[in-house]
């Protein structure tokens, strides 16, 4: 079955980041070689341009050009090390994927859908991930979780939060929740919804069971 690629989605403060690494502990504890990885970034090119889409200027770019900026992104992280990495029997973990882009420019920013397709098909093409989590929460409730870390992140380093998209309108958070619902109903076997609301204990362990199906398969 080789690498297996699996992709976190959600919005702010949904908790992705401590379940990525919870699942990849587990996975290596089962001899599984795995990397984790993120988007915008995960390659060096990618790296650069994620430091172009996140800082600065929360109007620096129009919806439009942040999806190519983020599609020019994937293809790199594609190429350099997500392709090859699965090539090599890897698993891939990583944080936002292409239902971001969906849900962030697609439905939010209101880029047209044929257009995002058009990207999705040569740049994703079949590399689509086998697996993608949906953290799903309350907006309200995920918009606290992140300011309050963005506070606490400020306070010991004195640094400016480069995360221009975190102190964008409730509004705006309701529709991505909204889009990452209606891609689950969609594509229901790649995504599976997780209540991000829950304790990180049980919200891992949820997970893990599911990944625990690809596993058996794979040993069958
Ligand atoms: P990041 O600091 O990684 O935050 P998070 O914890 O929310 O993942 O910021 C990534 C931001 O980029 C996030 O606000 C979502 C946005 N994004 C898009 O708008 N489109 C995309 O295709 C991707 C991958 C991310």
């Amino acid at each position: 079955m080789g690498g297996q690629f699996i992709s976190f989605e959600g919005g702010e403060g949904s908790g992705k980041s401590t379940q990525i690494l919870l699942l990849a502990e587990k996975l290596r504890a089962n001899g599984v070689e795995v990397v984790v990885t993120r988007e915008p970034g995960g390659s060096e090119g990618a790296e650069q341009l994620r430091h172009l889409l996140l800082t600065g200027d929360i109007a620096a770019w129009s919806p439009i050009s942040e999806a190519l900026l983020f599609a020019a992104g994937r293809s790199d992280h594609l190429e350099k090390l997500i392709r090859p990495s699965l090539d090599n029997n890897i698993w891939v973990l990583c944080d936002r994927f292409l239902d971001s882009t969906r849900a962030y420019q697609g439905v939010a920013g209101k880029v047209p859908q044929e257009f995002i397709e058009m990207i999705e098909k040569h740049v994703v093409a079949d590399s689509l991930p086998n697996k993608t989590y949906i953290l799903d929460l309350d907006p309200q409730v995920g918009l606290a979780r992140a300011n309050a870390r963005i506070a606490e992140f400020s306070k010991n380093t004195a640094a400016i939060s480069e995360d221009r998209f975190e102190n964008m309108r409730l509004q705006f958070h309701k529709d991505l929740r909204n889009c990452y619902i209606d891609i689950a109903k969609n594509e229901s076997v790649r995504c599976t919804i997780i209540n991000a609301e829950r304790d990180i204990a049980t919200i891992h362990g949820e997970i893990w069971q599911d990944v625990q199906k690809i596993l058996t398969k794979m040993d069958g």
